[in-house]
């Protein structure tokens, strides 16, 4: 099966003044197109920077990523911005919706971005659909729980079809009855639709659920992948 993400010896540093924190310090690794991989690791362990590095939202210092055969590591900013729109779908611990806007609006907001206009309605709707959520598409956030919000962001994760999904801690905010309902959700539509999922978690219920763990430690990779 085709590599989704290529990533090779992917190195990060903040500065911040005169100090400077190597957050990744070389990481190499490959994930294949359909996977399900856990990436996980103590606080302060490089998590975050390596979802935010994989999810085009910010750029290493230095190495090579490939995501969907696109080579990223050099792009200007607007492009790694067009990139991240269409192929990176996100789904965050805290929901992160538009709290004034309704759940049909919500999710059809990546489509907006990326300047597709038609059939945008219908794209939301059959996304809300998939999800569970057709008898709720014009209520806002506030009226809707928290694993009808985690519904509705991931619908929005979805509608522009996106070659990973990556989610930061998807089930940390719900309760454990509902948190396991998302991730049958998220797993349900790797299989259906073989897109490729990514979960940054601290939960090893979750990462048994997986077929691969990454773990990462200082920075870099800890033990075999
Ligand atoms: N924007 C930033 N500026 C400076 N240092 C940062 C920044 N983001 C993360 N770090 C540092 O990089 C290291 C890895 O952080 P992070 O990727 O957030 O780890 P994790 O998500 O595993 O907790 C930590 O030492 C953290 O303090
Ligand atoms: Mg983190």
């Amino acid at each position: 099966m085709a590599n989704v993400i290529e990533a090779r010896d992917l190195r990060k540093v903040y500065k911040m003044g005169e100090v400077e924190v190597e957050a990744l310090r070389g990481v190499s690794f490959e994930i294949k197109r359909g996977e399900v991989v856990a990436i996980m690791g103590p606080s302060g362990s490089g998590k975050s920077t390596l979802m935010n590095t994989l999810g085009c939202l910010d750029r290493p210092t230095s190495g090579e990523y490939v995501l969907d055969d696109e080579p990223v590591a050099s792009l200007t900013d607007d492009q790694l911005a067009d990139i991240r729109n269409r192929k990176v779908g996100f789904v965050f611990q805290s929901f992160n919706l538009l709290s004034r806007q309704t759940a049909i609006t919500n999710v059809e907001l990546p489509l907006r971005y990326s300047g597709k206009s038609s059939g945008r309605r219908q794209r939301a709707m059959d996304a809300l659909k998939a999800v569970g959520l057709e008898d709720r598409m014009t209520h806002r956030p506030t009226e809707l729980s928290g694993g009808q919000q985690q519904r509705v962001a991931i619908a929005r994760a979805i509608v522009n079809n996106p070659a990973i999904i990556m989610a930061d801690e998807p089930t940390g905010n719900l309760d454990s009855k509902v948190g396991r309902e998302i991730m049958n959700l998220l797993l349900n539509l790797n299989k259906e639709s073989g897109t490729t999922l990514i979960i940054v978690t601290h939960d090893p219920t979750i990462a048994e659920q997986t077929q691969r763990v990454i773990r990462l430690r200082d920075g870099l990779l800890d033990g075999a992948q």
